[in-house]
């Protein structure tokens, strides 16, 4: 995936620039306070009421930032079950990971199990807590397999389409609305008209929703 460097977001928090794609791993702006409005508060929030478990796949654990916030959740939230499978097909490196500053952004308790996402097994479900499992998968989205109707919740996090067009291609927006249960949600940052109308094409009723700082807009898709 070429050279990575560590960098540091406008909220203080870091993230990752990957100089072959000429992209970062999150937002300028703020990579935690992107993920936390993003994937948290508008993703896994508006889907868990009612609900004692549930079932989550983020496209592209990249730096685990989005796992250690569900597993934040998971911790406020005891009565609640949480299963979460993270694709990630470019590992990386201890160096990098070492080097980023989310645990010293969040509650103590945080840092050990940051440390566990990253050391723990993949292609395994690991008990990080009694009530969150993550199973890491090295794979692809185009080479997952799950069967239909499995994810309340689709954190769609790959890098940006003109960087990776072939992540946001149709068939695997498809296979995205197939695994998603009814009533599930597929959240991503991008607010790009080409795939609002591939979301829409592909079945998802879908709604323009504000963005995070520094994005007016990004998507979602409600599987009805
Ligand atoms: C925007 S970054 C992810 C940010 C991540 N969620 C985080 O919090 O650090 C995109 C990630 O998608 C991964 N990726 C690349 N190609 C992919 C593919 N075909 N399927 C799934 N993930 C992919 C990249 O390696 C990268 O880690």
């Amino acid at each position: 995936m070429g050279n990575i460097k560590i960098i540091e977001t406008s909220d203080g928090s870091s993230s990752l620039f990957n100089e072959q794609l000429n992209e970062t791993y999150h937002s300028n702006h703020g990579a935690l306070t992107e993920s936390r409005y993003v994937f948290i508060k508008s993703g896994w929030e508006d889907v868990k009421d009612g609900k004692d478990k549930t079932s989550i796949l983020e496209v592209g654990m990249g730096t685990g930032l989005n796992v250690i916030l569900m597993i934040e959740q998971a911790l406020k939230n005891p009565d609640h079950t949480f299963s979460m499978i993270t694709l990630e097909p470019f590992p990386l490196k201890e160096e990098l990971i070492e080097g980023l500053n989310y645990t010293d952004l969040l509650e103590d308790e945080l840092t050990s199990y940051f440390k566990t996402v990253h050391s723990c097994e993949w292609e395994k479900g690991i008990a990080i807590l009694p009530n969150f499992t993550l199973t890491k998968k090295k794979a692809t989205l185009q080479e997952f397999e799950a069967e239909e109707n499995t994810f309340d919740v689709i954190f769609f996090d790959a890098f940006a389409p003109n960087k990776q067009p072939e992540v946001w291609y149709v068939e695997n927006l498809t296979k995205c609305f197939a695994v998603n249960k009814k009533d599930g949600l597929f959240v991503t940052y991008c607010a790009k008209g080409q795939l609002r109308r591939d979301l829409v094409s592909v079945g998802y009723e879908v709604e323009r929703y504000p963005g995070p700082p520094g994005k007016r807009e990004m998507l979602r898709g409600w599987k009805k």
